[in-house]
Parts: structure tokens; sequence; C-alpha cells
């Protein structure tokens, strides 16, 4: 089998227009990271089976971020989230000790969905003092004791304990709200992200609260799409129309697109762009990005938002365009040279359905220029995540096929192999768990 590089009878790309970057010690980014060149079934992006034990292995047993703290800025303040893949509802509640909490969205007298508005597939959000059910009038306070149960004489055997709102474990870091649906989590939040990745905490996450949404359901596996942002190798290809054409130099825009840093940090994982397009004062690749002072990379003048965190570029580099830190296992957050950030979140709905929701987070406009380029990035970026979200449909469909059982990951495409082998570990430890039981 080719391992890298050589393929006999197939010219490959002229050498003089590859951007290389220092390999680590180990010669490549996939050994740095413990890992081969073996070619990739690709099986655990459609099997129903391996679905159903994935979403076990992954989705019950580790921090899964659902909000943001700004979400809940009073006493009271509450949201909903239907993750419907994984078949609940909650609700995310601040108490009146302003403590973050998480419940099952769940009426302890019928089982009706106790937080809705019009149609309980909408998530909402508000502020209350009580949570009452539509059905039958039964309440609950913001921590989740049962506060009223209407003609409660009516009833026998009834305890406060047992009509208490089912508690999910529920966490903080950086502002973002983390829920475990595992009875006992098999570590802390802080643990499950590792003493290196936790010292993010200190970027200027407060800075940016200025905020855009797109949410999408994709026609395939989450964890394609999560490939599909993890390596640059797609982007002369796949975004070749909102590349710059006129672009004098051979820059990052030009093919091939190499990335110059990847670094894993045990589950998690991150990598580093270059930043030749990134940090120039040029243009947009459309003429619109330059009226609008705006690319994807954020405003051509970036606001001020203080020094970032120790963790963030982990590589050193000199010239920089992101730092992408993939949470696992479906959380992706992008720190934007241009102090802009980007979070991506994948919601499993079936083997090859997904929920995809897009976050964008800027400092607030002082102006309605700042306004302006900001709806620019957001405008370019919607483009660029509908080109990715293109080929995943058709991907999904022929994988599926089985035509093909052998796939390949080039070194540049380390964070694809990463995630995909760190989910087959963990149902592994699953299975095991069930074995021994
Ligand atoms: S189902 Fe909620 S009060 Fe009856
Ligand atoms: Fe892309």
């Amino acid at each position: 089998m080719t391992q890298t590089g050589h393929i006999s009878g197939y010219t490959e790309t002229e050498a003089s227009t590859i951007q290389h970057f220092p390999k680590p010690a180990e010669g490549s980014w996939t050994r740095s990271f413990g890992l081969d060149f073996a070619p990739f079934s690709m099986k655990d992006c459609w099997d129903p089976e391996f679905y159903e034990l994935e979403k076990q292995a992954v989705f019950m047993r580790n921090w899964l971020m659902v909000g943001r703290e700004i979400q809940l800025p009073r006493k009271g303040s509450f949201f909903t989230r239907e993750l419907e893949g994984l078949g609940y509802s909650i609700i995310i509640a601040r108490g009146m000790d302003d403590k973050v909490r998480a419940f099952h969205n769940v009426c302890s007298h019928r089982g009706n969905q106790l937080v809705f508005e019009e149609h309980p597939t909408v998530e909402v959000r508000g502020n209350c003092r009580q949570f009452t059910c539509k059905y039958h009038g039964w309440r609950y306070a913001l921590d989740g004791e049962i506060a009223y149960v209407h003609n409660a004489p009516e009833f026998e055997g009834l305890t406060h304990e047992g009509l208490h709102l089912p508690e999910i474990h529920c966490d903080t870091w950086a502002g973002f709200v983390f829920v475990n649906f595992a009875k006992e989590p098999r570590e802390s939040l802080r643990d499950f992200m590792g003493p290196e990745l936790v010292k993010l905490e200190t970027y200027p996450w407060d800075k940016l609260t200025e905020h855009h949404q797109l949410q999408a359901v994709v026609n395939s596996n989450w964890k394609l799409f999560v490939d599909a942002f993890a390596e640059f190798y797609h982007v002369p290809y796949v975004h070749a129309t909102l590349n710059n054409p006129a672009q004098a130099d051979k820059s990052a825009d030009k093919p091939p697109f190499m990335l110059p840093f990847f670094k894993s940090y045990g589950k998690h994982r991150m990598l580093s762009s270059g930043g030749q397009f990134a940090n120039t004062k040029g243009r947009g690749a459309l003429p619109s990005q330059n009226v609008f002072k705006a690319t994807i990379h954020g405003p051509l003048t970036p606001p001020d938002i203080g020094p970032w965190s120790e963790a963030n570029n982990p590589g050193n580099l000199e010239l920089r365009g992101m730092d992408m830190w993939q949470f696992y296992p479906n959380w992706v957050v992008i720190h934007w040279v241009r102090n802009t950030m980007v979070t991506y979140q994948y919601w499993p709905l079936g083997p090859n359905k997904h929920q995809f929701i897009f976050d964008y987070y800027f400092v607030p406009p002082k102006n309605a220029t700042e306004r302006l380029e900001q709806e620019m990035v957001v405008a370019v970026s919607k483009d660029f995540a509908l080109q990715d979200a293109n080929v995943l449909e058709a991907t999904q469909r022929r994988i599926e096929s089985q035509v093909r059982t052998e796939f390949y990951y080039a070194d540049q495409e380390v964070l694809l192999r990463h995630l995909h082998h760190v989910v087959a570990e963990e149902v592994e430890d699953y299975q095991r768990g069930l074995e021994g039981k």
C-alpha cells in the first residue's frame, strides 16, 4: 500500500509550488499523533449499528457544549436545547443562587414537555421564577424542586424528591455551558479538557459578544462535516470561486494550500493556519469584500481585544491566520487573527444526517461601518460553509454504496484520522464495558 508522497505513473504537483513547512521530529504529523497511514473504511460514517454504539459511547459519556453563559444574563434566565438525535430536550437555567443547572425538559406528572412555546421542537429562551407545565399546572423552581401540585390531596404517595426535575451534570468553562449525560461522568469538565487546553480560558472570550447564527440540517454523518473543516487540502478546489484569481504572489489561496501546524490534546486536537493571506492588509477575493473592507478572516482593521491566552499559537508561528480548536466530540472554535471568532456544533440526527450550528462572534460594532464589515464577514463565511456542505451529501451517498471500502488520508488530513481513531477507541472501550457486565 502506498504510504505517502510518490505514486508511480502519477504526476505530482510541481514541487516548487508547494508551501513546505517543517514537519515534526517524527517525520509526519500523523506519526507525531501516534497514528499511521493505513487506509480507512469510513464505515463509522454510515453503519447504523456503529451509530447506535457511538451515541452511547461518545455522546452519552463526554462533556458537550450546549450554550454560552451570556444567554443566561440574570437570575431566572433560561434557554432550552432540542437535542433530537439524542432523544432529549433540556433546560439550562440560572437559579436564584446564580448557579447554572441543566434538567431534562419533562414534567413529573404525566411527561409533558415542561418548557416550550408554540411548538415543542422549537428552542426557547426567557426569564422566569418558576417553570409551569401547560398541561395541569404543576410548577417547578429554577433549581428543579417541585413548587406546586394542583389539587395535591387527590394524589397518594407523592414525594418531594420523587418529583424533582431530572438533573443533568452541568459545568461552565470560559463562559460556555457544558452538560454530561452520564449518570456519573468519568471526569470533571476541566479534567476532560486537560491541563494544556484548559489554559485557553484566558482568551478574551467575553469581548466577543456580537452574535450571528446559521443552522442547517445536513444529509451526512456528523463526522464528515467535522472532517470538511479540519483540513485545508480542499480549499483551492471547493472554494475556488471565492479565492482571488488576481492575487499576484503564490499565496495561501493558490493550490496546494498547506497547513503549518497540528497538535493533539488527548481526545481533542487543533491546527493553526498560515497567515500569508489573513495577515495582509490586502484585498479580499471579491470586489464586494474590498468595498466593505472585510474578508472571511475578519474586518481588515481588527478591533483590539487585548492579549490572547498562553495556549494560543502553540506552534509559535510568526505568520498565522487562525487557531482552530476541535473540542471532542462535536464542538469547534476558530480564533481568527483578526479578532473574530467562529464556533461550529455538529449534532447527530441519524447515521447519515446531522444538525449543523454555525455561530459567528464579534466585538459589538461601534458604528454602521463596523456593522457592515461584520455583515460582510458573515456573508462570506456562509458562502464558504455552503460550499463545504455541498460535497457532504455526495460523499455520504457514495461511501454508503460500499463500492469502495478503503480511503486515504494525507498527512495534512491528520486531524480527521485522529477524530475517527478516538471515536473508534471510545466505541471499543464502551463495548468492553458492556461485555464486562
Ligand atoms: S403533565 Fe405536567 S402537569 Fe400534568
Ligand atoms: Fe472549506
